[in-house]
């Protein structure tokens, strides 16, 4: 009787598994690849900008949204977002931005989000 019953709820939880990773492939993550700014980037302050990723590993259905944060030497700036959170599957590979007043440097790095978030290369921020 007590073994029915295991082998029962063992049964039910690979189907709820089954149903788990079904729905995950319906609906994945996603962490574009950053195909600008890379090294050799200059942004001026203040002027428009296009962070751009690659698409060609987009799975079909997006289930993450996207977030674009700026850091300096490996450490999230006091500016923090440099977007809203967005349709990442509706941006379509770029979102344009006003790049911020920051301290010029040639240490800066975007996150973009992503599920766990991809990091760009090592870019320069200039004065205006
Ligand atoms: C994408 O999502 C739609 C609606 O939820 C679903 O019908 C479709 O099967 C999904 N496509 C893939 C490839 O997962
Ligand atoms: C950003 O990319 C879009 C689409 O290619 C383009 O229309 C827009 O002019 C670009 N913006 C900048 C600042 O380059
Ligand atoms: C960014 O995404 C690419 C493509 O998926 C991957 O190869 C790379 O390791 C990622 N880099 C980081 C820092 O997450």
């Amino acid at each position: 009787m007590q073994f029915k019953s295991f082998v029962l709820s063992a049964l039910l939880a690979v189907s709820a598994n089954a149903a788990a990773l079904s729905s995950r492939a319906a609906n994945d993550v996603w962490d574009p690849k950053i195909t600008s700014p890379v090294t050799g980037t200059v942004w001026v302050i203040g002027t428009r900008v296009n962070v751009t990723w690659s698409l060609d590993d987009e799975p079909a259905n997006v289930s993450n949204g996207g977030k674009i944060v700026l850091r300096k030497a490996g450490k999230v700036t006091t500016v923090g977002d440099l977007t809203p959170a967005f349709n990442l599957k509706a941006a379509d590979g770029f979102f344009e931005l006003t790049v911020p007043v920051v301290i010029p440097g040639n240490d800066y790095e975007i996150i973009l989000f992503g599920d766990s978030g991809n990091i760009s290369e090592d870019f320069t921020i200039a004065a205006a």
